[in-house]
């Protein structure tokens, strides 16, 4: 059991997942009643498929849906895009912004990421950004500048902290089974602290740091005791009820 922490465990589904998966929903909520999670808050982004009937499922319960894409325009003639305003709509509460993958495969970029950040905190939603240096950056040593730089470009200035979540995810460490060891983890969480403190003052404390990468059962006890990591960003272990509810045991 992680102690005397307020943890995030958001599950991303990336493309994956079906009216299938329903009774994943059922089998977590009843897990989650089960446990009642005193201070842990449990989030699941499914494809925007799935969100409606898994929030319709989810409703007054601890478990929060969200999405992991959003448009940056509120409405209009933007073909195959949804707005912040749309996920909710659909029981959306919050989403993930920045991934590498949107980054890499859409060529997402800061600039564009922020204006998304702006448009979801302007509707309310838990806006995760996800921030991480690639293979070739860590072995240049520029893990901590890309970050930097991904921060100061990528998220907005104005913010409503209870409603920004950091997401700290190597592109090197996401599917690989390889995770950064805990004092490199420790380096650049403090880092982002640092930058979230300097920019936003008092505010920065209600902002949780995330740490997503091959997170499983077994590493995630170790790398959620880690100080500055306030939860995780789960991909393929939060695919498996028994593989996410490992993860869900460590927190209270
Ligand atoms: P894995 O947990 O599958 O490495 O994926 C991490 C991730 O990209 C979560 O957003």
């Amino acid at each position: 059991m992680v102690k005397n922490k307020d943890l995030l465990i958001a599950g991303n589904w990336k493309m994956n997942g079906s009216k299938k998966n329903l009774s994943m929903i059922s089998l977590l909520m009843k897990y989650i009643k089960q446990k009642k999670f005193k201070n842990s808050e449990i989030l699941i982004c499914p494809p925007n498929t799935l969100i409606d009937a898994f929030s319709n499922i989810s409703k007054r319960s601890k478990l929060m849906i969200g999405a992991q894409d959003c448009s940056d325009k509120e409405y209009g003639a933007f073909t195959g895009d949804i707005s912040p305003s749309m996920l909710k709509d659909i029981g959306s509460q919050a989403v993930i912004l920045g991934h590498s993958e949107r980054r890499q495969y859409q060529e997402e970029s800061n600039k564009l990421i922020r204006s998304k950040a702006e448009n979801a905190l302007n509707n309310n939603l838990l806006t995760i950004v996800c921030v991480g240096e690639s293979l070739n950056q860590k072995k240049s040593g520029n893990t901590l500048r890309v970050i930097g730089e991904q921060l100061k470009k990528s998220l907005p200035d104005k913010i409503k902290p209870n409603d920004l979540v950091i997401a700290y995810e190597p592109i090197w460490a996401i599917g690989s089974g390889l995770v950064p060891n805990n004092d490199d983890i420790y380096k650049v969480h403090s880092f982002i602290s640092d930058k979230l403190k300097s920019r936003y003052g008092g505010k920065a404390k209600k902002i949780k740091i995330l740490y997503g990468g091959s997170v499983n059962k077994k590493n995630a006890s170790s790398i959620l005791s880690i100080d500055y990591v306030d939860g995780a960003l789960v991909g393929g272990a939060s695919l498996k009820f028994s593989d996410f509810r490992a993860i869900l045991d460590f927190c209270n």
